[in-house]
């Protein structure tokens, strides 16, 4: 039986429709009883802004496609042929409306700024209101955060360590409260627990991943003293960048988690994929000790999927070669390797007449070896189906500002096993 509310981490999620979760850098609201996940709608092809996306959920599992939070302009900041990253979205209880702040940049990355975007309702369509202003001037910086403080009182996170403080209507940044507190670091996240706030970074490294660390402090304005990682030393944040740090109502206490991005460029809307997992503060310190392929967000627990296992073992880099499997049952999970020499694959799923019902595609690159669950597939009514995972040939390959060249040297796509679930 497969419960409700479970999180499976590194795997493509999928929506009402069975169509792939696009949302990345993400940000996750409650409201009334749904969350509200925003997120970059990313593309396939060109790295560019077409819009960002909102979900929503009663038990961040199943997940609903709400639409576009924000369209793409005719013009400005996030018109044509622009960047468009990280938004977040906070509640304003004064006012009672929805504020997004986003970084918006040329394709280059060569023009960031803040902008800013309200709405009266949480799934509504939020109206581009142009840079998010402090003393009169646009910032010009790029990975953001935010956080709210339990007083209400909203603060706008930038990469380096910037802190400011928003207005109290939060349409704009009034105090710098903090400067450069994390030289080189990007995509700041931050959450108080007790008397303590907690910052995390990423540092530098285009769209791979890397060991992310943080700051912590009994005061905005610092003094901020570095505590180091947070993840196993060289997981990379368990393949990872942190976005953000939704704080949840679980067995009778609010926990942290941690949620990030586990790029897939170019291929982001397909193939990147979210990882969180909870904190553990103790003190001044917080920590995720140990990785769970999947865990149970409100016992707050790793699981185990029940379900039938059978091998099913195949090792190819070769583009069109693939590898086919018929199974009885409601859903299936596929376990294979990622590494730094593998690429991209199609998972097909084909019902009991040969009628194509379900596609993916599942990105088998990470600098880290991982052996874990590469694909979980939506729940169908239970039947006989089969699934086929096809090599493309195609990998993930991308260059840094500076030119140095990140991704994967080869093409394999390599599976274990597969767990054959039922849900009568
Ligand atoms: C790292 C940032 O954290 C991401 O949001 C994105 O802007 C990439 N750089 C682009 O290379």
């Amino acid at each position: 039986m497969m419960e409700k509310s479970y999180i499976h981490n590194g795997v493509p999620w999928f929506d009402q429709k069975g169509e792939t979760v696009n949302a990345h850098g993400v940000c996750l609201l409650k409201e009334g009883e749904k969350y509200y996940l925003f997120g970059e709608y990313k593309t396939d092809d060109v790295n560019k802004y077409i819009g960002f996306s909102c979900y929503s959920t009663e038990n961040l599992s199943d997940w609903y496609f709400e639409g576009l939070a924000l369209q793409p302009q005719n013009e400005g900041l996030l018109g044509p042929n622009r960047i468009g990253e990280r938004p977040k979205v906070i509640k304003n209880h004064k006012t009672g409306k929805f504020v997004m702040l986003m970084h918006t940049d040329d394709l280059k990355y060569m023009d960031p700024c803040i902008g800013l975007a309200t709405c009266d309702s949480i799934d509504g369509t939020f109206e581009f209101q142009g840079p998010l202003l402090f003393n009169g001037e646009p910032i010009r910086r790029w990975d953001l955060g935010t956080f709210v403080d339990e007083d209400g009182t909203a603060y706008l996170l930038i990469h380096e360590g910037d802190i400011y403080r928003l207005s109290d209507d939060y349409l704009t940044a009034v105090e710098k409260v903090s400067e450069n507190i994390a030289p080189g670091g990007e995509s700041p996240a931050m959450f108080r627990q007790d008397e303590n706030y907690f910052i995390m970074f990423s540092n530098k490294t285009s769209w791979e991943r890397n060991d992310n660390y943080y700051l912590v402090a009994k005061d905005l304005h610092g003094p901020w003293v570095n505590q180091g990682l947070f993840c196993p030393e060289g997981s990379l944040t368990y393949n990872s960048q942190c976005s953000f740090v939704f704080s949840l109502e679980a067995k009778g206490k609010n926990v942290p988690i941690y949620m990030g991005d586990r790029w897939s460029f170019p291929q982001q809307a397909s193939s990147a994929t979210q990882v969180w997992l909870p904190i553990t503060v103790v003190g001044k310190t917080c920590l995720i000790p140990e990785y769970w392929p999947v865990w149970d967000s409100e016992t707050i627990s790793k699981v185990s999927i029940e379900g039938i296992e059978e091998p099913l073992e195949f090792q190819s880099n070769k583009n069109g070669e693939s590898v086919s499997y018929t199974f009885n049952g409601s859903q299936v999970i596929v376990f294979g390797t990622s590494d730094c020499h593998s690429g991209y694959a199609d998972f097909l799923i084909y019902d009991e007449l040969g009628e194509l019902i379900h596609t993916a595609v599942v990105d088998f690159y990470s600098l880290v070896p991982d052996s874990n669950s590469r694909y979980v597939s939506p729940k169908f009514p239970t039947g006989n189906y089969m699934l086929k995972v096809i090599v493309t040939g195609t990998n993930g390959v991308w260059y840094k500002k500076d030119g140095t060249k990140f991704g994967s040297d080869d093409f394999y796509v390599t599976l274990q096993r597969v767990k054959v679930c039922n849900e009568d």
